[in-house]
């Protein structure tokens, strides 16, 4: 098996069920990474980690140095990553507490560093992105839910926002339209970045909320911590059994 990387996002700030073996501070052509990186155990299987909001979840969506992070996890020896990812549930298959693990996206971020290759450092290169996410992860992932009893949605296109603030009604009817089934604010650039460093990265994506519109009244953060921490404990289940596989 190759080595397994993980990208915290909200409500992984820190990692419960790791054993953190050491932390590295990794040097990146590309500035700092959210926080230094965790080599840790998770059972009995080695593990990185790297919380992309940094510690105490200080960085919104649109300031994470998203290339920093994906070089510096190659560089530590990653070789397959899965990004954690609370989203908003649009379709009537993705209520609160569902996992999914999406199939395709839709990126609708700006202004983000988003490629390495900009022209300097790197040249140019176009990767295929036909297909985004690592269909062998994304295999690995699912078998992992349903051994633990955690059943995902084995499809979704999951639609990237620019954040931090929540969507309107419209946005996320316009997201609908597009073919969207989730809304996060952090699938991209780090997909296509994954990409362009030839690392195996996955999605598992848990709801937090009904997006805008698509539910009762307005979406509180209430009710996204609540359910957040009944995913967190269920998302630790599958990570667990995914690293040991
Ligand atoms: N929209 C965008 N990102 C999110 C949401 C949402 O409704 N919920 C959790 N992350």
């Amino acid at each position: 098996m190759t080595s397994l990387a993980i990208i915290g996002g909200s409500g992984f700030s820190d990692f419960p069920a790791l054993t953190v073996v050491s932390e590295a501070r990794i040097e990146t052509p590309f500035g700092e990474t959210s926080a230094p990186v965790v080599q840790g155990r998770l059972a009995d299987a080695a593990v990185l980690f790297l919380p992309r909001h940094g510690a105490g979840h200080r960085l919104p969506p649109h300031r994470i140095n998203y290339r920093a992070n994906l070089w510096a996890l190659r560089a530590a020896g990653a070789e397959r990553v899965i990004g954690l990812a609370a989203v908003g549930g649009i379709g009537e298959r993705f209520g609160p507490l569902t996992l999914a693990v999406p199939h395709d996206l839709i990126d609708y971020t700006h202004g983000r560093e988003h490629s390495l290759y900009d022209g300097e450092r790197s040249g140019v290169d176009h990767v295929d992105m036909t297909a985004p996410y690592c269909e062998e992860l994304r295999q690995a992932l699912l078998a992992a839910c349903a051994a633990v009893d955690c059943p995902a949605q084995a499809t979704a296109v999951y639609g990237a926002t620019q954040g931090p603030r929540l969507e309107t009604a419209a946005e996320i009817a316009r997201l609908r339209r597009d073919g969207c089934d989730l809304v996060g604010m952090t699938g991209m650039p780090e997909a296509g970045l994954a990409r362009e460093l030839g690392l195996c990265y996955a999605s598992l994506a848990f709801v937090v909320n009904r997006a805008a519109g698509t539910g009762e009244g307005v979406i509180t953060m209430d009710e996204i911590n609540a359910n957040l921490a009944t995913c967190v404990a269920r998302v630790q289940k599958v990570l667990t059994h995914v690293a040991s596989a």
